[in-house]
């Protein structure tokens, strides 16, 4: 079975600042660091004006950058030679493509706070692609390092924006905020509960080892896109709901009153997911209010899945076998987790069958011929932060 290693902050560090020497020489004058995360529930609902409920993961991304004098940006990382050196005025969307992009980005976002060029160096221990959050944790960990070195003496709700931003307008991904405000807000022990209709947030204690539980997270490697079109058409689906009940937001209305005002059944189903994955993850909420991290979330978990994969239609292959098999080997509960069509799935295992579950998941791939799957440790962690 593959378990992915967690890196430790300073060897992640290292390895950015290791990266920024051999490429631009001289020292960096920074490393800053971001995680990773997962969603324990309230999947495709955050660009819904939703309820969110993610944690950080103790996988991270490292820039180390150095402000330069002029508008120049130079960009670099471990994971790939595809290097991008360019002006800040020549940034727009789709300019850089590719990873530079959600660099670029940022310092786009942030021109008008006075942002000159910088050369950054990255290192990650986020698989890509993997629907954990790696361009947000990239995002994150550069705004707050572009923030402190040029003084911005803007709060993190600003760095936030214009992480956003730069994944909408300049990477082309229409995703919500999820992801970013989780990098940025993240406390250790704790899911972060994200009201994205208010932008307010509730620390929520996550001690899974006092429920006798843990949570697996199955990297599918199966690689996701949401630069595509999938995603856009659900969020564009929503907006045609709208239209037709003549609302702005879901929230607050039932199953019923929602769908009752709708003919198209696809409609109805994509309706159906975020009304009713909102009512989940006040449930769960609440469970994790009373430390109940059991079969009750794990249920409700198990619920998220099949609206997911049967009202919504973002799951696949290789996370319905995860899922399926998780369940089978005696999990709680188990579902995809972040935009899904690949990418990865989580489920919450009594502690004592962890190593079963992770067997059978492993079994399953390998009868249907799918990938093998990777298997990371979700211990809630830490936001963005310097590292030195
Ligand atoms: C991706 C996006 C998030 C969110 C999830 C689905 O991770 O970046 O904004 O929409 O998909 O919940």
């Amino acid at each position: 079975m593959n378990w992915l290693d967690v890196i430790a902050e300073v060897d992640l560090a290292d390895g950015a600042a290791e990266l920024f020497r051999t490429k631009f020489g001289g020292e960096p004058d920074g490393v800053w660091i971001a995680p990773g995360r997962v969603n324990l529930i309230g999947e495709h609902i955050d660009y819904a004006g939703g309820l969110v409920l993610p944690f950080a993961l103790p996988y991270a991304t490292a820039v180390a950058v150095r402000r330069r004098e002029d508008s120049t940006m130079r960009a670099v990382s471990t994971h790939t030679d595809e290097s991008w050196t360019g002006e800040l005025g020549e940034i727009g969307p789709g300019t850089p493509s590719g990873w530079a992009a959600y660099v670029a980005g940022v310092s786009w976002a942030l021109r008008e706070h006075g942002v000159g060029g910088v050369d950054v160096a990255v290192h990650s221990s986020v698989p890509v692609g993997s629907g954990l959050s790696s361009s947000a944790a990239l995002e994150c960990s550069f705004a707050l390092a572009l923030s402190e070195l040029f003084d911005l003496q803007v709060d993190r709700k600003v760095l936030i924006q214009a992480s956003i931003r730069a994944e909408n307008e300049i990477a082309g991904a229409s995703t919500g905020g999820m992801d970013q405000n989780i990098a940025m807000s993240a406390q250790a022990g704790h899911a972060l509960l994200l009201d994205c209709l208010d932008g307010s947030t509730r620390q929520i204690p996550l001690d899974l080892e006092a429920s006798g539980t843990e949570l697996l997270v199955i990297d599918t490697n199966a690689p996701h896109r949401l630069v595509d079109g999938q995603y856009g058409a659900r969020r564009q689906a929503l907006d045609t709901a709208y239209a037709e009940l003549g609302v702005t937001t879901l929230r607050g209305l039932d199953v019923e009153q929602a769908v009752s005002g709708l003919v198209d059944d696809t409609l109805v189903r994509r309706v159906r997911h975020v009304v009713s994955e909102i009512g989940r993850v006040e449930q769960a909420a609440a469970l994790l209010d009373r430390g109940a991290a059991g079969t009750e979330l794990g249920e409700l978990m198990t619920a998220s899945h099949r609206s997911l994969r049967d009202d919504y239609e973002v799951s696949s292959p290789e996370l319905d076998s995860a899922v399926d098999a998780a369940l089978r080997a005696g999990a709680h509960g188990a579902r995809m987790t972040g935009g899904g069509f690949g990418g990865s799935a989580i489920a919450l295992v009594p502690s004592d069958l962890v190593q079963a579950v992770a067997s059978e998941i492993g079994s399953s791939a390998t009868r249907y011929d799918l990938p093998v799957p990777t298997f990371l440790t979700a211990e809630p962690s830490g936001s963005a932060h310097r590292f030195f």
